[in-house]
Parts: structure tokens; sequence; C-alpha cells
């Protein structure tokens, strides 16, 4: 199997050139200025496109048994909406329940998505409980090939642990050099709040934000910066919606702990009017929510700057009938907005035509940081010879919008509903074989590998 990428602009985060680019047996073998006659069993003609490295999403969710129910994509219709929009490898957290051991849920996490994923994937392993038992499973996960854990210091009574647990779980880390990715926000004070509202009668989608505000989840920053300080471990903050979060996430790191900041698509382009004024805003509910418009503008910043690490999606896909099991108490409301299709043309569309983020940064917060952070680099994340053949020839001049009916998200709605994107993924390669084309899926469910990674984060 070869493919030949001829006379596109390549762009990564340290280079910006014209160059032909030849693929054999998945991987990169030739980047050349002109690479002649060659035989190849596929020639693309990236002419006036880029050549992006596959994009990398590290917080998806997809088999996820939440608030009394189950997000709604596959790893098959996952896997489809995310190669049509340009994501190659996604890394998805198994969140077990409490009373699951943690080696039973690493194998059915893995076991739905090997044999259905088009795209490769591997996984952050959720640790929501922790004694002698869970010890020992997740020091055998890390041998089967995870590096990073996912801790929710959030959801009490469900994926939240308590602060023994934490100092447990992130000591092991440091130990195994695991990177600890994190859900920052303040369990007990969202559960005070929650009640508080509904005891005054305010139930509706929009109390969902006066329950979790940016002081609690900046608490949740401020808490784990101090475990992590203590620990030595190194930690990864999922989700960060809020200039007062990744001040303390700052604060932090300014005083030696080792911590990365990950930002959502989301919050960059909606805002807290978004998940209101009636219970339509239910679409729109997620934690940590939806922040004021002036928060944007510090995501962008920050994007740019190098404060944020890294642009996800924390694609949780629940559908409008799931939605409605919180109609008439926020707190039941299942929380998710997806966008694992949207993420790129979104981010390429507002950041890099939009201004706000150079192309070669565009590239690195969506692709080679989390390789970097999360053990794939250079495999992933990078168009080296050697490195996988996952590329992204990306037609700058594509005109469109987004919509629920063309969408290949498992969704019956989407929360950028009529959203112009300007670009969108012309072929997208993973190792070697044509997996999406114009919109269109055509590669192969179950051919996306396991991704086994080592840990690097002493
Ligand atoms: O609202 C969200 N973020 N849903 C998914 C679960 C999580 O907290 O990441
Ligand atoms: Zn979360
Ligand atoms: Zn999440």
């Amino acid at each position: 199997m070869s493919l030949l990428i001829k006379n596109g602009e390549i762009v990564t985060p340290d280079e910006r050139y014209l160059a032909d680019i030849f693929c054999e047996n998945e991987t990169i073998t030739r980047i050349e200025r002109n690479i002649g006659e060659v035989k190849a069993d596929e020639v693309i003609d990236a002419t006036g496109k880029y050549v992006f490295p596959g994009f990398i999403d590290p917080h998806v969710h997809i088999y996820l048994p939440f608030m009394g129910t189950f997000a709604k994509d596959t790893h098959e219709t996952a896997s489809r909406a995310a190669l049509v929009g340009g994501t190659t490898t996604f890394i998805e957290m198994i969140c077990p329940a409490r009373n699951e051991k943690p080696m039973e849920a690493f194998e059915l996490w893995l076991g739905k998505a090997q044999g259905k994923s088009a795209c490769d994937f591997t996984f952050h392993m959720g640790v929501t409980r922790y004694d002698d038992e869970a010890e020992r499973d997740f020091k055998d996960i890390v041998k089967r090939g995870l590096s990073s854990f996912k801790i929710f210091l959030a959801y009490k009574g469900a994926f939240g642990i308590t602060d023994e647990e934490l100092y447990a779980t992130l000591t092991l880390a440091k130990k195994l050099g695991v990177i600890v990715t994190a859900h920052c926000e303040n369990a007990d004070l969202v559960f005070e709040l929650q009640k508080k509202l509904l005891s005054e009668g305010k139930t509706g989608p929009e109390f969902h934000y006066w329950s979790r505000p940016p002081v609690i989840e900046a608490e949740g920053v401020h808490h784990l910066m101090t475990f992590a300080e203590l620990t030595g471990a190194h930690v990864y903050i999922v989700h960060t919606s809020c200039e007062e979060s990744l001040a303390e996430a700052i604060r932090g790191r300014e005083r030696g702990v080792n911590v990365w900041v990950e930002t959502l698509i989301q919050y960059l382009l909606l805002d807290r009017t978004n998940a209101e004024p009636n219970f339509e805003g239910a679409k729109n509910v997620m934690s940590p929510p939806l922040r004021d418009k002036k928060n944007q503008e510090v995501m962008w910043k920050a994007l740019a700057d190098g404060s944020v690490s890294t642009l996800a999606t924390d694609h949780a896909p629940f559908d409008w009938a799931q939605k409605q099991m919180g109609k008439g108490d926020f707190t039941k409301i299942p929380n998710g907005i997806p966008s694992l299709e949207d993420r790129i043309n979104l981010y390429f569309t507002h950041g890099v035509k939009g201004n706000k983020i150079d192309i070669q940064r565009f590239v690195d917060t969506a692709s080679a940081q989390a390789a970097k952070l999360f053990g794939l680099f250079p495999r992933k994340g990078a168009i080296k010879v050697g490195s996988d053949a996952d590329l992204v020839v990306y037609d700058p001049n594509y005109r469109g919008k987004i919509s629920a009916k063309t969408h290949r998200m498992n969704l019956d709605y989407n929360s950028f509903e009529g959203f112009e994107i300007q670009g969108r993924p012309h072929v997208v390669a993973v190792r070697g074989k044509v997996a999406a084309r114009d919109g269109k899926f055509v590669g192969e469910p179950g051919r996306g590998q396991f991704l086994k990674r080592e840990p690097s984060h002493f």
C-alpha cells in the first residue's frame, strides 16, 4: 500500500514548506521537494492545499455510562465523524463506576473500540476509586500501554474521588511516570449550590452555570496544584473554561508545578447565553459550564501564547430525548456538548482565518502537543520520515455550514448549527490509507489501532 501526496504546503509547529510526501506500509518514507516517477497505489494532488499531521483529540467520551444514561456514539459512528473532520487519533476516557474493577473496565473499553474504530485510539485510565486492589490493576494497566490517568474532582457520588484517593493517585503516577488528567471543580460546593438553587425553584438549564461558577472551577484547579506540588506528579487540567482557572494553573506553574492546560472549542465559540433562556439551552449544558463571553479572548490568547497547550472537544454526545431527563431539574441534564467532527474546521475558521492563532500554533495545539504530552510523538503529531502516515490534506478554500442534517455524529442536533466554516479536509489518511475525502467517510471500521504508550512523566 503506497500513497503519494504532491505539491502540498506542509505545515508543522516548526516548519512550513512545499514538498511531496511518499508513504509506504503505513509510514512516511520520503519527503522531498519533487518526488519524480514513483509507483504509488494512490496519488493526491495537494496543489493550493495544506498538509497537516493527523489531528489528535486528547479528550473524548464514546462509551460513557453517565448520569443514568449512555452517550450515543459508538466507536464506528464517532471514528467516522472524527475522520471526516480531520481527527485521526483520539484519546478516550475510561470512566468506571466506583465498584468496577479497573482492569475489567480497561478490557471493557478496549473491547468496545477494537475492531470497530476506523481511526487510531488510546485511553486515559479513569481512577474513580483507589485501594490496594485498584492500585495493582493500575500498575498492570500501565504495563498494557496506558500512560495517563484521569481523575474527577467533580461529580460527587459518581466518578469523584476523595482527597486521600487524590493523594494516592498522584503519588502512584509520579512513581510510574504517568501524567494525570483532571476535571477540576469542587464537588462539594457544586452539590451545595445545586441544592440551594433547586430549593429556590431555580430548575432550568440556565441555573447550571450558577451551580458551577468560575470560582468553583478555580478552587478545583488550586486544589490540584497543591496536591501536585506536594507529590511532584505531572498534571493536565482538562476542559479549562475561564480566566480564573487559568490563573490558578499559571500560578502553580510559576511555583514549579508541572502542569499543562487544555481548553475546548466550545469555550472559544459559545458562551453561557447559549444555555439560556428556555429548556432548549439544555443542549448546551456541560461541565464546567459555558462562560461569559469575555473568557473567549482570554482562552484564544492563552492558546496563542502557549499558556494553554491543547484544544480538545470533550465529546460527550447525549441526544435531545436524553437531555429531557433534566426537565424540571437542571442537575439531571446529561452533561456534554459534542463536537468531535467539527473541532478542526471551527478552529481553522475562527482561529487561523480569524487571525486569532498562527497556522503553526494551530497544528501544535490540535495535534503535536497532545502527541508529545501523551507519549505518541513522533509516531503521531509529526510529518517526518518514520512517522505514521496520518495526514490531512486541507482545503482552505472550501466554504460550508455546520448542520445536524449532514453531520456524522450520532446525534439529532448540533450546538454549532448554522456556523459557517472556511476550510475542510480534502483527504484524510490514517497510516497511509485514505479514510475520508471531501466530507465523506471512505475508511474501514475496525482498521483503527490501539496505540500503546510508554510513561515519560517522571
Ligand atoms: O460536561 C461534560 N464535560 N461531560 C463529559 C464528562 C466530563 O466531565 O468530562
Ligand atoms: Zn470533565
Ligand atoms: Zn470529559
